[in-house]
Formats: C-alpha cells, sequence, structure tokens
C-alpha cells in the first residue's frame, strides 16, 4: 500500500493506493468525519461487482449508505442527469450528515465532484476509481464537470475530493480496451515529465497493460504522484503549470466530441491527440523524427490507435474551435521539446493544424 499527500493547504488529502487497500474505507472515513450517510453514485456493473466491497467496509461501522445508479455512458454528465440525481440526494439527504462516493471511473468521479460541489454549496466526496484511468489520472486534481452539447466539461468547478482509495484488484474485470485506456494517459506522464519512466513504459508496456502486480503498483503510484506534484503548484490553472497536464487533449477532446464519445474512448482520442501534438512539435522542429517515433512506436505497442479513422476532419477541427482551451479565437497547445519537457504554445496557425490532421490547407 503507498500513500501519496496531495498537499493543497485546506484541502489537502490522501491518495492511497495498492491491493486491498478498500478495507480501510470506513475508517479513513471516520477518521476525517465526514459524515454519516454514504451516497455513492456508480454504474450498476460496478455495483454488482464491487459494491460488497464498499458494504463490508461501511457495515458496523456505523455510516449508512445508499447507492445511486447511472447509465455507464458520458450521456451521464449531462445537467439533466445533474438534476435528477441532485433531487434523489436531496431526498435521501433528510436530516443526515451525506457525503457522496465517487465509485467508478472518470464520468462518474466528474459527475459526483460535480454534484458535491453544488449540493448545499458543498459537500464531502471521495473518489474510488475503478478504472486504470481515473486511478493514474481522473481522480486526482479536483477538476469536476458536465458536458453542454457544445463541448466537454464546459460546466464545472474545482473541488477537491477529501480522499481517493485507488483499489488495485478492481481493475482485473476491465476490458483490454479499458486498460489501454488508461495506458494512453500513462504515456501522457511519461512524455510530460518523465523520460525514465518513459524508457520504462517501452520495456514494460506488456507487463503494466497485463496488470503485473508490481508494475501496476509502480506506474500509477509514480503517475499520482506527477499528478499531484503539478497540481500542488497550480491547483486551478493559473499559473501555466498545470495546463502541460493537458498534452494530446487539445485535438484529443476534439476527436472524442466529433466521433459522438461513442467512436473513441477518452484515451484513445487522447493517444491521437499526443499524435498530432508530437506532430506539430515535429513541425516547428522542437522535436526530431527519432523522438516523434519513439512517442508514436509506444502508443503504437499499446494497441491504441495511431491513425483517426471514420471521421470528418473538418468536424475534428470545428469541435476543436469550440474547446475551452480556445480562449476567443487564440488557441493553446502542449507542445513538446523533448520526453519529460513540454512548452506551451498559443497562436498555432491554421494550416499547421489542417496540415497535421491531413486537411487541405484549401478547405
Ligand atoms: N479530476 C481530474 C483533474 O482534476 O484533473
Amino acid at each position: 500500500m503507498k500513500t501519496i499527500q496531495v498537499k493543497l493547504a485546506k484541502r489537502s488529502y490522501k491518495a492511497i493506493c495498492g491491493f486491498g487497500v478498500i478495507k480501510n474505507l470506513a475508517r479513513e472515513i471516520k477518521r476525517l468525519n465526514l459524515g454519516s450517510s454514504a451516497y455513492i453514485i456508480t454504474f450498476s456493473k460496478i455495483k454488482n461487482r464491487y459494491g460488497k466491497h464498499l458494504v463490508k467496509s461501511l457495515k458496523g461501522s456505523g455510516i449508512n449508505y445508499t447507492f445511486k445508479v447511472v447509465a455507464d455512458s458520458e450521456r451521464s454528465k449531462s445537467l439533466q442527469s445533474c438534476f435528477r440525481i441532485l433531487q434523489h440526494l436531496a431526498r435521501f439527504d433528510k436530516n443526515k450528515k451525506v457525503f457522496i462516493i465517487a465509485f467508478g471511473g472518470g464520468v462518474i468521479g466528474d459527475l459526483s465532484g460535480f454534484i458535491a460541489s453544488a449540493y448545499k454549496r458543498g459537500i464531502p466526496y471521495i473518489q474510488v476509481p475503478t478504472t486504470l484511468l481515473a486511478c493514474v489520472d481522473s481522480s486526482i486534481g479536483g477538476k469536476t464537470g458536465v458536458d453542454l452539447n457544445l463541448g466537454k466539461n464546459l460546466v464545472g468547478a474545482f473541488y477537491q475530493p477529501r480522499l481517493v482509495i485507488s483499489e488495485l484488484s478492481f481493475l482485473n474485470s476491465l476490458s483490454r480496451r479499458q486498460v489501454r485506456a488508461g495506458f494512453a494517459e500513462i504515456i501522457k506522464y511519461a512524455v510530460i515529465k518523465d523520460k525514465l519512466m518513459f524508457k520504462y513504459l517501452e520495456a514494460n508496456h506488456a507487463k503494466v497493460l497485463g496488470l503485473d502486480k508490481q508494475a501496476l503498483g509502480y506506474i500509477v503510484n509514480r503517475c499520482v504522484r506527477i499528478k499531484a506534484e503539478i497540481i500542488q503548484q497550480d491547483e486551478r490553472e493559473e499559473k501555466g503549470i498545470r495546463t502541460i497536464l493537458n498534452f494530446g487533449h487539445t485535438l484529443g477532446h476534439a476527436i472524442e466530441t466529433a466521433g459522438g464519445y461513442q467512436k473513441y474512448n477518452h484515451g484513445e482520442a487522447i493517444a491521437l491527440g499526443m499524435i498530432l501534438a508530437s506532430r506539430i512539435s515535429k513541425k516547428l522542429k522542437l522535436i526530431n523524427q527519432d523522438t516523434y517515433l519513439r512517442i508514436v512506436n509506444l502508443i503504437k505497442l499499446s494497441g491504441l490507435p495511431v491513425q483517426i479513422k471514420g471521421l470528418s476532419l473538418k468536424k475534428i477541427l470545428a469541435a476543436q474551435y469550440r474547446d475551452k482551451k480556445f480562449i476567443g479565437s487564440v488557441n493553446r497547445f502542449v507542445l513538446i521539446k523533448d520526453i519529460g519537457r513540454t512548452i506551451i504554445k498559443r497562436n498555432i496557425p491554421l494550416g499547421i493544424i489542417k496540415d497535421t490532421l491531413g486537411i487541405p490547407s484549401s478547405l
């Protein structure tokens, strides 16, 4: 078991990660005095498979609980779904001290965190991630949000969880595709901050993808540590430090949106976005061909997509210009100078973006 402190003054919290750590759930909740009633937001598959572990820890601790099951889809991150959950939560909350447990992947974490931030102007919530992507990335950091038709996470808040418990044995039932999606964010952490970890992944990608206990434990902890170090310096993305976490996300989000969240999952879209951002870095002569190919190869070796297929490139471009990372008409890209070293560039000419996407500049 590893515990990483996310140090954010009064909003500091522990991220506990390992095999068998879920048994500490009730003890940690009591230690933090989070409340007497747990409102657990989850998907039915997760509840059926792993709900018993939460129940076992909560039972006998004096904490009562209810499960709120939502549909397993990005569509659950809509304002309509949020409204329905808030009404249900308010009915559950009568005369109780309620807190939320986000029990699932990135969709559940973003949605639950946003609900926690808004209900009664903020109630505590904790993250119990059940996907690799959520363990290494979305459960940490406090960005919460829901989507509008015009784009992902357009309504949201910075609202930190009080605790994160990543039970790595929950990852065993993930599909290969879901594991690969998490691996895309792992590659992101290596590319933006850790050349040694990148080398490790080149040599050990099969072990991590095969959920080898030791490799998985090492990598999840490393990513959480990197993320914690970044957000400790720039919790609300005001200093341009946290921005580097968006490597691959500018075009990645556009690809995800253009595909209706179906064609490519978040990790697959980010893998494509990382390739495109690396290609722009190469075009601007920030990196050489070798560095570019190392990134493409690692993405390819892990079974993630390296080429956009079946999506209108013009649709991606349109979605990109609606992304909130575009301030006015000014675009902002996280690019790289080397593996482990980033640089933020604004106003990348449209011609270069089109060229990177393979759209003729006349269109
Ligand atoms: N919740 C994800 C983040 O803060 O980055």
